[in-house]
């Protein structure tokens, strides 16, 4: 299966690293091919502008676009992992599917009024870390409110079947060692199953 990992995280000894490096490594022991697009090492560019929107419009996309757009298009599997930042997508992946899921590439409206989801076919896997406890997130509606904007609003609007979405509450205040492991057991057991 083609693997795209789509990975946003700016320190490279980040719990996110850690999840990274666990993520290829379980795809390689089962011979998967891999793509990792390190948005930072990639200094990737996330503001849509002015002339990408005009060349988007005429079917043209800008090269940076058009370079990401054919890692999505050869994947099975997309899996993006990030850290939420004030409860959302740091800018840098953000900008990534502003610019990338283009309309035309991965939706467009039908002429009966509804959508074309152009990426049917794909499965997809969320991968999230922050730092308030997964409890307090669960509780309060956050995690739910995570669940709705990045799944239905990014992954299934387009056609990506969620496989599954990790959240891994409370990595900078409560987690232990040990409940970090855990959570990397499950990150290890579930690219394992592929
Ligand atoms: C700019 C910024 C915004 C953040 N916003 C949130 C937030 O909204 N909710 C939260 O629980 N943690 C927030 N955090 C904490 C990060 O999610 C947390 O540090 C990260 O998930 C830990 O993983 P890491 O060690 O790989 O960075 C924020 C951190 C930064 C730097």
């Amino acid at each position: 299966m083609n693997h795209l990992i789509v990975y946003a995280h700016p320190h490279q000894g980040s719990f996110n690293n850690a999840i990274l490096d666990t993520v290829t490594a379980a795809l390689k022991a089962k011979g998967h091919e891999i793509c990792v697009r390190d948005l930072y090492k990639l200094n990737f560019h996330p503001v849509l502008t002015p002339t990408d929107t005009a060349s988007l419009r005429e079917g043209r996309a800008p090269a940076d676009i058009k370079t990401e757009q054919e890692h999505l298009a050869n994947a099975d599997v997309i899996t993006f992992i990030y850290p939420i930042w004030w409860t959302g997508l740091p800018a840098i992946i953000k900008g990534y599917v502003d610019r990338t899921f283009s309309y035309g590439f991965a939706y467009q409206y039908n002429s009966e009024g509804g959508i074309d989801k152009l990426f049917t076919g794909k499965k997809g896997i969320l991968i999230n870390t922050y730092g308030t406890p997964g409890d307090v997130y669960e509780t309060s509606g956050m995690n739910e409110a995570l669940r709705k904007t990045s799944e239905s609003g990014i992954f299934d609007f387009c056609g990506i079947e969620v496989l599954e979405h990790f959240l891994f509450g409370g990595v900078t205040s409560v987690a232990t060692d040990e409940t970090r492991k855990e959570m990397l057991a499950r990150v290890h057991d579930k690219f394992s199953s592929f």
